[in-house]
């Protein structure tokens, strides 16, 4: 049997919800993972330093007994946001971004920034305190092809973002695209990017497979083929600017299941093992740690994890689905398998 340790890993950027969906997925999260960046778009937003710590709270309440996972917060970036909230969220020691969501890009994103000249003096204030800025990096302009989105919001916001605020540290969450890939590495020091398990595994054709199939609908949107190739080759060739981000988004399964269905994918009850699938078949299986353990804690300038997790490589096939609050989420793979699986929870290093 083959097996696999490694630190124990991270995720960058989920969605954990809240209430009584919260409770339903945080263990898969938890389990898995030492520390998440949590979204933070929550109705309303999460948009001050209290709104996070409060959140924070009602996370840990709802984490299985005995669990060390260490959720870290996000504040929502909104036109109102102010530089003495961003010192406010600092003090508190677990707020470890700001989320920036153009206005309409995605869920719950109406609370967004239309134009970053409105928030310049935040940027400025996380600028001179090393506070990372993620950004949702697609141009919500409804005249701009879907699946240009990503490449528009480049050219048109986040270049020029970089190039005018030089030691201001980015995450350019969920890429897409082989232009996001070249972007990236070829940016200034202090830009970074996750990547997401479902746009290493596929392309904008998993969306139509013998007909319409919201279960693979999230934002950005898949892309073409190439795209995934170069995906695959920024997450497993080394490079220490890219690091793991599931972006498990739950939804009820009615609401994706729908005339208008909702973006998002839900793998955080595989959100390790998918990424294995994706090492193993690009022959990279010993890179995998850099990418999932190293290189964010290493971004966000926190340390790494001293304990492990073992992975073994033996297929298993998640349920049609898991209680979700009142209803039911729909995990990705649902009905399939997928190749690896959890061995342990969390222990030291031996
Ligand atoms: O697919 C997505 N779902 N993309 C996002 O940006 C938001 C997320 C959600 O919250 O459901
Ligand atoms: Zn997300």
């Amino acid at each position: 049997m083959t097996s696999l340790t490694l630190a124990r890993p991270d995720d960058w950027h989920v969605h954990l919800r809240d209430g009584a969906g919260l409770a339903s997925v945080v263990k898969f999260t938890a389990e898995r993972f030492g520390r998440a960046i949590v979204m933070p778009n929550l109705k309303p937003p999460v948009a001050t330093a209290a709104a996070a710590a409060a959140y924070r709270e009602r996370i840990l309440a709802a984490l299985p007994p005995g669990s060390d996972f260490e959720p870290l917060m996000t504040l929502y970036l909104t036109a109102t946001t102010t530089p003495e909230e961003i010192d406010r969220a600092l003090a508190l020691g677990f707020v470890h971004g700001v989320k920036l969501y153009p206005a309409g890009a995605t869920t719950h994103s109406d609370a967004g920034v239309t134009d970053l000249s409105q928030v310049q003096e935040v940027l400025e204030r996380m600028q001179a305190a090393d506070l990372p800025l993620l950004v949702h990096g697609e141009t919500p302009h409804p005249e701009v092809d879907v699946f240009d989105r990503e490449t528009h919001f480049i050219d048109t916001v986040l270049a020029p973002l970089i190039e005018r605020m030089p030691r201001l540290r980015v995450v350019f969450e969920h890429i897409t695209t082989a232009r996001a890939v070249e972007f990236v590495r070829s940016a200034r020091a202090g830009v970074g990017a996750t990547i997401t398990p479902q746009h290493l595994l596929h392309n904008r054709n998993a969306l139509f497979a013998g007909g319409l199939r919201p279960h693979y609908y999230c934002l950005p949107v898949l892309k073409r083929e190439r795209d995934r190739a170069a995906l695959i080759e920024a997450a497993t060739g080394g490079d220490r600017r890219f690091f793991l981000g599931t972006d498990s988004a739950p939804h009820e399964r009615g609401t994706k299941e729908n005339a208008c269905g909702c973006a998002g994918m839900f793998t955080a009850h595989a959100g390790i093992e998918l990424y294995a699938e994706v090492f193993e078949a690009a022959g990279h299986l010993d890179r995998l740690e850099a990418f999932a353990s190293h290189h964010g804690p290493d971004f966000y300038r926190l340390p790494r994890a001293t304990r492990t997790v073992t992975l073994i490589k033996e297929p298993w096939t998640p349920p049609a689905g898991y209680a979700f609050g009142a209803g039911v989420v729909v995990p990705y793979r649902a009905g399939e398998q997928i190749g690896w699986r959890l061995a342990t929870p969390a222990l030291e290093r031996p």
